[in-house]
């Protein structure tokens, strides 16, 4: 296993997901970002390219970025585990805490004010309990995650979007308290030159 605090180089903890992977997909957005977004597992395309949420899901959330007032580009996108999992399933309990030592030391490097978990899987990861994500969207709780206490705010992930066109609101609510909490990270400061 390499790694530096924010990208791993080389890790075979996981037999099937060496298996099922193409490369490891790192996190990417700035490294001092004030908010990290966590999501599940990389599907087929971010497999293919390299990046977290550039398929569907990352489309979604991109929007709904936009719409808060937050460029993709001003935020940390990351996932619980960083290898395709075969045929898109679930991460096991085992893959999850496999590839924890690598999230956590992305969250340690990064410092953000809040960690946003996109849906079940990153949630129950890093509250380390059972949620009901539709139920606690919203919600924030503080973790001890590594040596420091954070912020974490649970969140649909974006795809759930696809199959209950209702839980786009709740998707966009939870980005926007998000970037309330962080200080509006992409605040519309231009805008100030325009009077
Ligand atoms: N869904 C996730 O949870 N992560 C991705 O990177 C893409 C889709």
């Amino acid at each position: 296993m390499a790694q530096d605090d924010l990208a791993v180089a080389e890790c075979t903890r996981c037999s099937e997901l060496v298996d099922s992977r193409t490369r490891i997909v790192n996190g990417v957005g700035p490294a001092d970002a004030e908010i990290i977004l966590v999501g599940e597992a990389p599907g087929e395309r971010e497999d293919a390219e390299g990046e977290p949420f550039v398929g569907r899901s990352g489309e979604i959330l991109n929007d709904v970025l936009r719409d808060a007032g937050l460029d993709r580009t001003v935020v940390r996108i990351t996932n619980t585990v960083r290898c395709r999992p075969p045929d898109n399933r679930d991460p096991t309990a085992e893959e999850r805490s496999n590839c924890r030592p690598h999230l956590d030391a992305e969250i340690d490097a990064v410092d953000p004010s809040v960690i946003v978990t996109l849906g079940k899987v990153p949630s129950e990861n890093l509250l380390e309990r059972s949620v009901a994500v539709t139920n606690e969207a919203g919600t924030v709780e503080s973790v001890s995650i590594g040596e420091t206490v954070r912020d974490v705010m649970v969140c649909v992930h974006p795809a759930a979007t696809l199959y209950d066109r209702s839980q786009r609101g709740t998707l966009e609510q939870t980005i926007v308290e998000a970037a309330a909490i962080a200080g509006n990270p992409s605040g519309d400061q231009t805008s100030l030159g325009e009077f």
